[in-house]
């Protein structure tokens, strides 16, 4: 059974050091987050993603300040042990330090993160620094930005190419001299996450680019299988839990049809005195 101390910034550095992965998953709510948390997992990243796998937008680009803070705050009142990170979304950050500084304030404040996640290599070194300066840990995130698909081909996989990869092995430095506690990389060829990991001082995570990396993220909707829409090819599903929802609504819409549901065993009951007072004010008498 893992300690239930809540992990910090040098705790995921110690597990770095002795060669321990860390597991990290995505959260959007209280009761997913709790369960994750009692499961043992080390990190918790609440995605932009959650407008895809709540809300059903087909891009991350329609969520709000408001909205990350709601479930953000969510999560962190699910969690005792995991290092809870808080995804700013788009035009969150981008257009200046002030409002970058502020928002990220407000998923540690009012979301009860213990750090953010922010989109973009070299060219947002500016607002990692700014907002390391204020006091607020950063993870930086590169390759497969999904919030610049359009700048970068599409939602597919990046630094195929060895001036691509160049570039994002000159990212992670830049995002690492401005102050980034830790970078994800997403969907990245493998051997170019290595070479990013080998030049490293700090945790370098994965989603979908390979095992040299200090800890792997997935997206929690897509190994239950509850995220129809499309499947990377870096998920591995480890449950169905779409199939176990549709047998419990068909089960329970065939038991409301046929009478089934609900029995005695799911009604509130009236004490008998208080049945006969009823029966006399409505002027019933003993008839029932
Ligand atoms: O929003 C999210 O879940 C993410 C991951 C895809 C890395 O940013």
């Amino acid at each position: 059974m893992a300690e239930r101390k809540k992990l910090t910034i040098p705790d995921l550095y110690a597990m770095v050091e002795r060669g321990e992965k860390i597991t990290f998953l995505t959260a959007y709510d209280y009761p997913t987050a709790r369960l994750e948390d009692r499961a043992g997992i080390d990190m918790i990243l609440v995605g932009d993603s959650g407008v895809m796998c709540l809300l059903g937008h087909a891009t991350t680009l329609p969520a709000k300040m408001d909205f990350m803070v709601e479930i953000t705050a969510a999560v962190s009142r699910a969690v005792e042990r995991a290092f809870v990170v808080g995804d700013m979304p788009y035009m969150s950050y981008q257009p200046s330090n002030e409002l970058a500084i502020e928002n990220a304030g407000r998923l540690i404040a009012e979301g009860g993160a213990d750090a953010v996640k922010l989109e973009g290599g070299a060219r947002m070194a500016e607002r990692v620094e700014a907002i390391v300066r204020a006091g607020i840990p950063v993870m930086g995130h590169i390759g497969l930005t999904p919030q610049a698909a359009s700048l970068i081909g599409g939602l597919k996989a990046q630094g195929r190419t060895a001036e691509t990869a160049k570039q994002l092995i000159e990212d992670a430095k830049v995002l690492e001299e401005a102050g980034a506690f830790a970078i994800l990389l997403e969907a990245i060829p493998a051997r170019v996450a290595e070479i990013i990991v080998r030049n490293a001082k700090v945790p370098i995570l994965s989603i979908g680019s390979g095992a040299a990396c200090h800890g792997q993220l997935l997206i929690v909707h897509d190994i239950l299988n509850l995220f129809e829409a499309f499947t990377p090819k870096f998920v591995k599903k480890y449950a169905d839990v779409a199939s176990v929802m549709l047998q419990a609504f068909q089960e329970y819409i065939a038991d409301v049809k046929a009478g089934r549901f609900p029995t005695p065993d799911h009604e509130y009951r009236i004490p008998k005195d208080e049945w006969q007072r009823l029966l006399e004010l409505l002027g019933e008498g003993e008839r029932r």
